[in-house]
């Protein structure tokens, strides 16, 4: 099979090496602004689309799950349902690559628990019967969140009835998947600046009616029903230099400080990493951010992550190559913290991933935010991930994945 990457050399631009892959994404902001108003290069300075392409590694054709499981790193993905029982070469895929299966979709409230105390585990079953099957990690997602959530959940008559709701869910649900989830998003975004409040926390429906203990009321009912389980708070945003990302990481860290102070059972923080193509990537708040989360005594996944080339040019060579780049720069960069040791991206091909629905591009091509092209051919991505596994440092032995897979 020829990788798309050999498709790189398309990519012939002039004076290569004049500026580095960095700063080539840096410049796009001003060539992304311009695509996206509909225009042409009016009002930017000339970009350079000089850059040395990503470098592709001895192992690029190494699965994921072995590459990164040789540091001791787990990479998985999120996955649907219907896609592995109507895509036979994609499950075949998903199985390679992956060590961690997430639920896309059906472990969510609306999914877990239509009606109140009504629970529909089939989809989820569904999934970790096909991770179990294949030797993958199950891993649950998400437990309390404020969007795909019934119309009922969080409204009641009284506080305690909105509490019941709560523990309720969690408890049938964490018991439902005990021993078959290693690990659970218990709470996922709850930190919203822009909401205004002092402590940084979002306001819903859950912190309307039980106020911010809600959030250490969910870890602990995750915890009685799983002992075992690795819970996670689980949030997104926490990646740039601007003064928003600043906020939201103030927020996280202050919320995971006060948890660890009461002996909440939290065991690590999920970064989403929903990254974008354009935006420039400075790592050094990023880093700094993880060790401070590390020396809570976390650990540290990357749960969500998919680089979106929304706003980056039309010519597929150029936006696979910037793609690329974004996930070995940021991978680089997390991986220089030994508590992270999980990598997971929302999807695996580029046919299914959501942001064909939330991040569209203006020309309507499709969009390329994952490792697998639309046809599942492996994409520069690939490359950019490996690269950026090989170099990461060794870790500790997971201590959740059977030694014969590691
Ligand atoms: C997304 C799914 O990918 C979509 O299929 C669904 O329609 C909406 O939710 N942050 C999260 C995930 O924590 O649950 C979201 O998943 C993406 C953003």
């Amino acid at each position: 099979m020829s990788p798309a990457w050999t498709k790189g050399a398309a990519v012939s631009l002039p004076q290569p090496g004049r500026i580095t892959r960095r700063q080539f994404v840096a410049r796009l902001g001003c060539f992304g602004a311009t695509v996206a108003a509909g225009g042409l290069l009016t009002g930017c300075a000339a970009p350079s689309f000089a850059f040395s392409p990503i470098s592709i590694p001895a192992n690029a054709s190494v699965p994921l799950k072995q590459v990164a499981s040789d540091k001791a790193i787990l990479f998985g993905a999120a996955t649907q349902q219907w896609i592995l029982q109507s895509d036979s070469e994609y499950a075949k895929d998903f199985v390679k690559h992956c060590g961690v299966l997430v639920p896309e979709n059906e472990l969510k409230w609306a999914t877990v628990e239509p009606q109140p105390n009504s629970f529909n585990f089939a989809p989820g079953d569904w999934l970790a019967d096909f991770a179990a099957a294949n030797g993958i990690l199950f891993r649950g997602h998400c437990l309390v969140w404020h969007n795909q959530i019934p119309s009922w959940a969080g409204r009641a008559t009284s506080a305690a009835a909105i509490q019941d709701q709560l523990t309720n869910h969690i408890s049938q649900t964490v018991r439902h998947y005990a021993g078959r989830a290693y690990s659970w998003d218990v709470v996922n975004e709850a930190i919203n600046p822009d909401d205004g409040r002092p402590d940084y926390l979002r306001k819903t429906v859950w912190l309307n009616a039980l106020g911010p203990a809600y959030i250490d009321l969910a870890f602990r009912t995750a915890a009685e029903e799983d002992p075992n389980a690795i819970l996670v708070y689980n949030d997104y945003g926490l990646e740039y230099e601007t003064g928003n990302a600043a906020a939201r990481r103030a927020g996280v860290l202050k919320l995971l400080t006060g948890l660890k102070a009461s002996g909440t059972p939290v065991h690590a923080l999920g970064i989403q990493a929903h990254l974008q193509g354009t935006d420039s990537f400075n790592s050094s708040s990023l880093a700094s951010f993880l060790k401070e989360v590390a020396d809570l005594g976390l650990k540290i996944f990357i749960t969500e992550l998919d680089v979106s080339d929304q706003r980056l040019p039309a010519d597929i060579g150029i936006r696979d190559e910037i793609v690329a780049d974004v996930y070995q720069q940021f991978l680089e960069t997390v991986l220089q913290e030994p508590a992270v040791n999980t990598v997971i991206t929302w999807g695996l091909s580029d046919k299914y991933t959501w942001l064909n629905q939330f991040s569209p591009r203006p020309d309507h091509q499709p969009v390329r935010p994952l490792p697998l092209d639309r046809s599942l051919q492996p994409k520069t991505a690939i490359a950019g991930m490996i690269n950026a596994f090989n170099s990461s440092a060794g870790r500790p032995p997971l201590p959740y994945v059977p030694a014969s897979t590691q």
